[in-house]
């Protein structure tokens, strides 16, 4: 039975990979904000075949209080087998410019918090000398846009920084997954025009299911085609880049 730790459950694409885990009778501690979002994904894992033993309410925005949420966890389930690191925010980045707390902000939500976060997993890690870490960073960390100015640099510190505890747990047996979706039809993006390019919740949990499960890749591109897409786009030359509004 995997011991998983959620972070982020209510989202779109975490709650796809909690049923796939909650089907095999994963043991699971859920972290999330809303506690009636919380509770409401919490039922649905249970249904499909969760233990759930354990529900936290943590913001992003208080992320120095990361390492409480893992010593929770690693108290309720013992060891962490499966670690997935969901939560994210995608502002309206037209409305943050006259902002520069809020830029901020989104900042922390979404890239400090994972560093404390991964920090506060580092020595756990260490000590179990096994298990998988996921981590949910973004194609919009491989270059910056206008539209996802703040979005896309902490997505980028979060690819970053995930490759670094990747090479500093390889030793010691644990594995590392920067998952790097596009876009994805979920709350998130509901903003946004939509695209033929857009994957549904479900095929995207499916790959990250896999990954987690089957020990590679170390970088998942979901669907897998966005790897060729990204290789184009950071070849074109800023001059043009810095003209295209996508
Ligand atoms: N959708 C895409 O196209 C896309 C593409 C690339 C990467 N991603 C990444 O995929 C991950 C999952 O996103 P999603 O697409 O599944 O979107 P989603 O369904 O909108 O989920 C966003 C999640 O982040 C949580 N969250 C937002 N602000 C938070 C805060 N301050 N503190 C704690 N939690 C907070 C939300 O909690 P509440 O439910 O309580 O609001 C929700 O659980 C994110 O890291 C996102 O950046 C998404």
């Amino acid at each position: 039975m995997r011991r998983v730790l959620i972070v982020g459950a209510t989202s779109a694409i975490a709650q796809a990979v909690g049923r796939l885990y909650a089907a095999k009778g994963a043991s699971m501690v859920l972290v999330g904000r809303t506690p009636e979002k919380l509770d409401a994904v919490v039922a649905d894992l249970q249904t499909r075949g969760a233990t759930v033993v354990c529900s936290l309410f943590w913001d992003a925005r208080q992320w120095d209080q990361s390492p409480w949420v893992i010593a929770e966890a690693q108290q309720a389930l013992g060891e962490l087998d499966v670690v997935l690191i969901a939560h994210g925010s995608l502002p309206r980045q037209e409305e943050l410019w006259p902002h520069p707390e809020r830029n901020v902000e989104e900042f922390h939500i979404n890239a400090t918090s994972v560093i404390a976060l991964l920090s506060a997993l580092v020595p756990v890690l260490e000590a179990q000398r096994r298990g998988v870490v996921g981590v949910i960073s973004s194609v919009a960390g491989e270059r910056g846009r206008a539209q996802m100015a703040v979005y896309g640099a902490a997505k980028a510190a979060v690819t970053a920084f995930t490759a670094g505890v990747r090479g500093h747990l390889f030793p010691f047996g644990v594995r590392v997954l920067t998952i790097k979706p596009g876009y994805v039809d979920t709350p998130m993006t509901a903003h946004l025009p939509k695209t033929p390019l857009v994957a549904s919740p479900q095929a995207v949990a499916r790959r990250i299911y896999r990954a987690l499960e089957q020990g590679k890749p170390d970088i998942l591109y979901v669907p897998w085609w966005w790897r060729c897409v990204m290789a184009v786009v950071r070849l074109l030359p800023e001059t043009t880049f810095k003209r295209i509004r996508i």
